[in-house]
């Protein structure tokens, strides 16, 4: 089934003059087609500005379309009517830890998005006590949040949309304040509720390293999707990754590097055991 689908989906920003009057629009995402079904990895790639977050907002209704049509679990986002059911399927994780934590008590902060939702007192801290176990923070529990480090702190936003129970959940660089510790815990947290809860999951970030187990990966720029395609497909194209200004793996440079002299591996090696097994064939 589709997780999440849209058609042509354009957003507009308003321009405004210094009185608050509209003087024209900037589109900051144009014509974009995207197909996630249920229980995907999928990522979003693109350099700054190229409108990423936009795309994202939409996915629990923050933002809706200027044109085309966005669906989440078969719902489309422009009908008001829709918004409770929308926001139940997508949870949303953003950059800044600090912006997103609200409670003074880690259990109470993670019980905030199911209350809203009305789910009942008792069935509240089952699903406190079952997300913060899910990202490993259970011991933490009676913590405030203001002590916890950044890594600590995003996993337990994380617990707070695993606790609404949504289907799908896009984490907009949610490692891009984290040190690399910090930003491993993140991941494997991630990780670790795919395989254990079956989520789909938009994963919208800078660092290469953390798309290459994704299903499919989209790369955007000013506004479109311009390369879509398996983690291999997308790195195998590293001169025109390089022309989007992104990054390409360090073991994938490396290998490119070498078949370009001459050295006889295939394109898009994504992993450094990989790039061994295939040096060690030509040994
Ligand atoms: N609230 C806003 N009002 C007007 N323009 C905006 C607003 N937010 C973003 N934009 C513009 O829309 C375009 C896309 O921005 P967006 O934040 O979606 O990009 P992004 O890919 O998420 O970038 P980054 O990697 O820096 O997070 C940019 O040109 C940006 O300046
Ligand atoms: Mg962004």
């Amino acid at each position: 089934m589709d997780m999440v689908q849209t058609e042509k989906l354009v957003f507009e920003y308003e321009k405004r003059d210094e009185e608050g009057n509209v003087i024209g629009t900037s589109r900051a995402v144009d014509e974009v087609d995207l197909d996630v079904k249920e229980g995907q990895f999928i990522a979003i790639l693109g350099h700054n500005g190229s409108g990423k977050s936009t795309l994202a907002k939409h996915i629990n209704a923050i933002l809706v379309p200027t044109e085309g049509t966005m669906w989440v679990n078969g719902r489309n986002t422009s009908e008001p009517e829709e918004l409770w059911n929308v926001r139940q399927s997508a949870g949303m994780v953003f950059q800044n830890p600090d912006n997103q934590i609200i409670g003074t008590v880690v259990e109470e902060d993670v019980g905030f998005g199911p209350e809203n939702l009305g789910v009942p007192t008792d069935e509240i801290w089952q699903r406190v006590e079952e997300s913060l176990k899910a990202v490993g923070m259970i011991e933490y529990r009676h913590h405030s949040p203001n002590k916890l480090s950044g890594g600590q702190k995003q996993r337990v936003a994380i617990a707070g949309v695993v606790a609404m129970e949504p289907k799908c959940i896009v984490l907009d660089e949610p490692t891009a304040m984290l040190d690399p510790v910090g930003r491993k815990e993140v991941l494997k947290t991630v990780q670790k509720l795919r395989e254990q809860k079956a989520v789909t999951v938009i994963l919208i970030t800078h660092y290469m390293e953390e798309v290459v187990d994704a299903d499919k990966i989209y790369v955007m720029d000013h506004g479109h999707v311009v390369m879509e395609g398996t983690p291999r497909e997308i790195f195998s194209r590293v001169e025109e990754l390089k022309s989007y200004r992104l990054d390409v793996p360090q073991v994938t440079l490396l290998a490119d590097e070498l078949r370009k002299r001459g050295l006889k591996i295939p394109s898009g090696i994504l992993r450094k055991e990989e790039l061994v097994e295939e040096l060690c064939r030509l040994s």
